[in-house]
């Protein structure tokens, strides 16, 4: 199996963040929106992205005309049979994506990998919107936003994904520049579930009545690269949305999604592709967005420390759940939030850094406060049980 051209399914903002990957490493590739108005402007997407990449001398202008070249949009799928691979980037919605899933079944040669970047749903289910024999090629391959900058990949083989094609799909992640770690298929895989827990907390805060600077700046005092409402906006929160409720109908309580995120979706405030989210936005003349307002000041001390605690704990206790289930092994567990979330480090490293039993009492104390979304991972308890406090002791999740 080898991977030349590559087909891509939606232009939006990660359609884009691919389709610039993919050219700029050397792919011909082929994408397909619903209409010439949209085509037109995943292209001056991908084109805003290769020029940015320009003036920070990350290539040359020969690259990028020569990436450019090789890219062709169309609003059907003439060309598609000839395509060795596809990526699916298309709203999420399972309606959406079991129509574009029947029309690429029909329309791909039949050893052609079809992989989605869905955030959250399961692969298995939309490998059964496919004949049975396209079934085995079916994969997750999950990007992160913006999708050609961030460096992981979440592999994730359905139940009936043949192991020769999540091989080959690993390998073409590598000719990307991407480090690919394989997930074990779950509602949001690995990365998702973690920040779908996190940004829903900060979101409680929003209703709380917290300032929204306050809780970037509290984010950003723990050594994120960004607070979780700046990247809410940056993501989407339509897009956040649907992920979260997918996370909701699957585990439960502790993904109860905060209101705040229905009423930002009914009223449009989806973030900065629509210039306004919990912030508002405006264009700089190169077509950034640049958020508008001033940052406030932080809040005091007592609550800055009760802000920082919450988002950290629900993020690690996920993180342990996803252990305990073997989402990921421990090491990819802690590289992918680093690689696919830019966070300092990932929530297991950060666990045996606190303390375990640290851990286990926060989460105990705000689950009296707050309510069972705190509800410490049993296998957090487990580890406390026998003294695995973490780098005190000598051994935690890593020794
Ligand atoms: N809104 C929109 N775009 C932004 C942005 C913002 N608030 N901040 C930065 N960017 C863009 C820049 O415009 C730039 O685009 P360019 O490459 O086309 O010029 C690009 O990000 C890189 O910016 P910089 O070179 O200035 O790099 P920084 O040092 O500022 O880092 C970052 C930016 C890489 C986005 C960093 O802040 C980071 O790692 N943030 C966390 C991102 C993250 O968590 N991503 C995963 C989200 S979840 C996901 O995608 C899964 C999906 O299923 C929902």
């Amino acid at each position: 199996m080898e991977i030349r051209t590559v087909g891509v399914v939606g232009g939006g903002t990660m359609g884009a963040g691919m389709i610039q990957t993919l050219s700029h490493f050397g792919f011909s590739v082929l994408f397909k929106d619903i209409d010439e108005a949209l085509v037109k402007k995943c292209l001056d997407h991908v084109i805003r992205i290769y020029t940015s990449a320009l003036k920070k001398g990350k290539l040359t202008e020969g690259e990028m005309k020569k990436g450019i070249s090789v890219i062709q949009g169309r609003t059907d799928y003439m060309g598609f049979d000839q395509t060795d691979l596809v990526i699916e980037a298309v709203p999420e919605d399972l309606e959406i994506k079991k129509r574009v899933f029947g029309e690429l079944d029909d329309n791909l040669k039949p050893e052609a990998i079809l992989a989605s970047n869905t955030s959250a749903l399961s692969i298995t289910k939309l490998a059964s919107f496919t004949q049975s024999k396209r079934r085995p090629y079916v994969i997750g391959m999950h990007w992160f936003n913006p999708a050609h900058v961030m460096r992981l990949m979440e592999v994730i083989p359905g139940l009936e994904t043949s192991n020769e094609v999540t091989g080959c799909l690993i390998d073409f992640c590598l000719k990307l520049g991407k480090v690919p770690i394989q997930v074990k298929e779950c509602a949001g895989f690995l990365v998702n579930r973690l920040l779908g827990i996190y940004m829903n907390e900060a979101l409680y805060m929003v209703e709380e009545q917290q300032k929204p600077a306050d809780i970037d700046q509290v984010a950003l005092s723990l050594g994120m690269p960004m607070g979780p409402l700046t990247l809410g906006d940056m993501v989407g929160w339509d897009v956040i949305y649907h992920a979260n409720r997918t996370l909701y109908e699957e585990y439960g309580s502790r993904f109860t999604l905060p209101r705040i995120l229905g009423h930002m979706v009914e009223e449009g405030r989806f973030g900065v592709k629509v210039g306004k989210g919990i912030y508002a936005y405006e264009k700089t003349p190169e077509g950034a967005p640049r958020k508008i307002g001033a940052v406030e000041s932080l809040p005091n001390e007592g609550l800055l420390k009760e802000l920082s605690e919450r988002l950290l704990l629900v993020w690690i206790n996920e993180g342990i759940r996803c252990l305990d289930e073997g989402v990921a092994k421990p090491d990819d567990i802690d590289q992918a939030l680093q690689l696919g979330a830019g966070m300092p480090k990932g929530p297991l490293t950060w666990a045996d850094d606190l303390g375990l039993d640290v851990v286990l009492s926060g989460l105990e104390q705000w689950r009296k406060r707050l309510g069972d979304r705190f509800w410490p991972s049993p296998f957090l308890r487990r580890k406390v049980n026998a003294g695995h406090l973490g780098k005190k002791s000598g051994m935690g999740f890593f020794s």
